[in-house]
């Protein structure tokens, strides 16, 4: 299969629905990476995400509503006062609610879990082709299974080609980051993966318990190697350490600000030359997918500040630093 990728213009817009109406896969942009889209209540088109991504089938996909009249269709618990707050409060954007499913939902969007996990995009050519396809979209990460997530249209090419009809270019994904995952519980919440939504932003709403630490692993997310470039990568645990450290040969550096570095490194990204947590996780995937390229034996990683945005993008690095 030949992969081309088309502006969003209109007529680009015009040809990913249509291929969704058909029951084809199609990667769009999202405010936080590209998404991998198939028509959600089509089983056979879903089977299609699983096997062009090897995903394995127990890793159940983000639902996308096409508008918040969907919400209803989809989940028993669209009538929780608090499910409604935080829908409110932050869809569009980059939240996603895991809530109870109705039947309408395959089995296999779900992984046969009695939940599902809904987002509303806020990106206007997501929008723009959900609003044109008229029914949800199932859309994970436009990635193989463990690897970076595409921040950029080249970037899906380099992990799809082959494998699907049209990736629709909307440029660069403003935030860089996979939205944050919140199960939605008796007046509670609990945070399955750290995103661009702080815990700090959710806790005038409910209670925030942060069980990604805990035995049961209840989003794959939470796996521990995940995000993964193909060198071993280890995370210091100081900004400053990199300077003093005698790094072995063929070692790059991801920086997180200052732009003098020791020579002893062969390769060096700089994640965020302002020091600002958002460019830093606009620029995280890129930057480590640049690394990957260079056939280096190590890539070093300086850790983030840990609060805000800075604990998702050290939840990434952490991950892709775990034993595989
Ligand atoms: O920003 C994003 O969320 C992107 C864009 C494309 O929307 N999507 C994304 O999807 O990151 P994916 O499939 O790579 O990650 C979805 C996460 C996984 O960790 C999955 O295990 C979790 O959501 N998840 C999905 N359904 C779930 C459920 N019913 N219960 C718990 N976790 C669930
Ligand atoms: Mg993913």
């Amino acid at each position: 299969m030949k992969t081309e990728i088309v502006d969003a213009s209109p007529a680009g817009i015009e040809r990913a629905a249509s291929l969704l109406d058909s029951g084809e896969l199609v990667a769009l942009p999202t405010e936080t990476v590209y998404g991998l889209a198939a028509d959600a209540l089509d089983s056979n088109a879903v089977a299609r995400i699983f096997a062009a991504k090897e995903r394995p089938s127990f890793d159940p996909l983000i639902l996308h509503l096409p508008g918040l009249d969907w919400l209803d269709r989809l989940t028993t618990a669209s009538g929780d006062p608090l499910v409604q707050a935080l829908a409110a409060a932050f869809w569009p954007g980059p939240l996603t609610l895991v809530l109870p499913r109705r039947p309408v939902i395959p089995d296999i969007v779900a992984s046969g879990l009695p939940t599902v996990a809904l987002r509303m995009s806020a990106h206007p050519v997501f929008r723009a082709v959900l609003d044109r396809h008229a029914r949800p979209v199932a859309a994970p990460s436009a990635n193989r299974f463990g690897r970076i997530s595409p921040t950029t249209a080249a970037h899906v090419l380099e992990e799809l080609d082959g494998r699907i009809p049209l990736i629709l270019d909307g440029g660069p994904c403003a935030i860089g980051l996979e939205s944050t995952v919140i199960a939605v519980h008796d007046g509670t919440l609990e945070l399955l993966r750290a995103g661009p939504i702080s815990t700090d932003a959710f806790a005038a709403h409910a209670p925030v318990f942060c069980t990604m630490a805990g035995a049961a692993i209840k989003a794959p997310g939470q796996l521990a190697s995940h995000y993964a470039p193909r060198t071993p990568l280890q995370l210091l645990t100081h900004v400053a350490q990199a300077d003093s450290w005698p790094a072995p040969p063929n070692t790059g550096l991801l920086a997180w600000s200052r732009s003098a570095r020791p020579r002893q490194f062969s390769a060096m990204e700089i994640l965020t030359p302002r020091n600002d947590p958002a460019e830093a996780a606009a620029r995280l995937f890129a930057a480590m997918r640049r690394l990957d390229a260079l056939g280096l034996d190590l890539i070093v990683a300086e850790p983030p500040p840990p609060s805000g945005l800075g604990a998702a993008i050290l939840d990434r690095l952490k991950k892709a630093s775990a034993p595989r």
